[in-house]
């Protein structure tokens, strides 16, 4: 089966959601180098719902930006949805990820001066489909979300929890392969972490690939799998307890 988008770009749907290899990131810093991923193996298939925790510091958000193309990585290869993140150009990663990427982030990135529909239905508008055909795409999502009625409002007026509802539909404007969620629900309060991740679970039993980065297990707890994470590394338990480098992590029925 294939999956046509916006660009009528024919997917390989075959092809797991991630596959992450050998892949190693190291910062400049004005002390010393800060060798921030060490060798991050991972192959994640579609549908699966994986969480991600570890302490600050060990290179979570790194390997979400890296898996997005917002930064490159210095060595080993990463594939989404059979598709290279490696090697290529910044344009080359900039299609990719319009094609299978949506992100969101602790603090929303809202475009405070467009309402609540507008904020949907840019990225669709910006991968090329007509306004009319995003928008009804944004209405559907908001629906799904349950604040449909907010659609001509700014985001402004929103709680927390809604505010990130609504950075998660504008997300999934252009049906992403793969969620990345880093921290989603760092800055809200119980009431509205937990509506952030209800709706992640609903998405997930529709089919939803996603990442979840959190620092709280009773958040992770939603997700199929978890990985824990330390010092540039994803780590096993039985990694930890003999605290050596494992296998590759593969999530999910391939
Ligand atoms: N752009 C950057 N320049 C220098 N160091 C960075 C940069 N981004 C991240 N780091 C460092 O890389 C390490 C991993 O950071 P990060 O991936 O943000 O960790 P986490 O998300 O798990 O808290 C940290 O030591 C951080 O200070
Ligand atoms: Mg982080």
């Amino acid at each position: 089966m294939t999956k046509t988008d916006a660009t009528t770009h024919p997917e390989d749907t075959s092809a797991p959601a991630l596959e992450v290899h050998g892949v190693r990131k190291t910062f400049e810093a004005e002390i010393a180098p800060v060798r921030a991923l060490r060798g991050v193996d991972l192959t994640i298939s579609r549908g699966t719902f994986v969480a991600l925790m570890g302490p600050s510091g060990c290179g979570k958000s790194t390997l979400l930006n890296l898996i997005a193309g917002l930064e490159e990585a210095d060595e080993g290869t990463i594939q989404v949805a059979g598709e290279s993140m490696t090697g290529g150009t910044e344009d080359d990663h900039a299609l990719i990820r319009r094609r299978h990427i949506g992100i969101v982030f602790q603090f929303f990135n809202l475009l405070e001066g467009m309402t609540v529909l507008e904020n949907v239905a840019l990225p669709a508008i910006i991968a090329g489909r007509s306004r009319k055909a995003a928008e009804t795409r944004a209405r559907d999502l908001l629906d799904l979300l349950g604040i449909a009625d907010k659609a001509s409002v700014m985001p402004g007026v929103l709680s927390g929890g809604q505010r990130q509802r609504l950075a998660i539909s504008r997300a999934l404007a252009n049906e992403p392969t793969l969620l990345l969620a880093d921290e989603p629900t760092g800055a809200l309060d119980s009431a509205g972490g937990s509506e952030v991740i209800e709706l992640l679970n609903r998405l997930h039993a529709a089919g939803q690939t996603i990442i979840l980065v959190t620092h709280d297990a009773d958040v992770a707890a939603a997700a199929d799998t978890v990985l824990a994470m330390r010092d540039g590394r994803i780590v096993t338990d039985s990694d930890a307890a003999m605290g050596s480098g494992g296998p590759a992590t593969t999530i999910g029925s391939l």
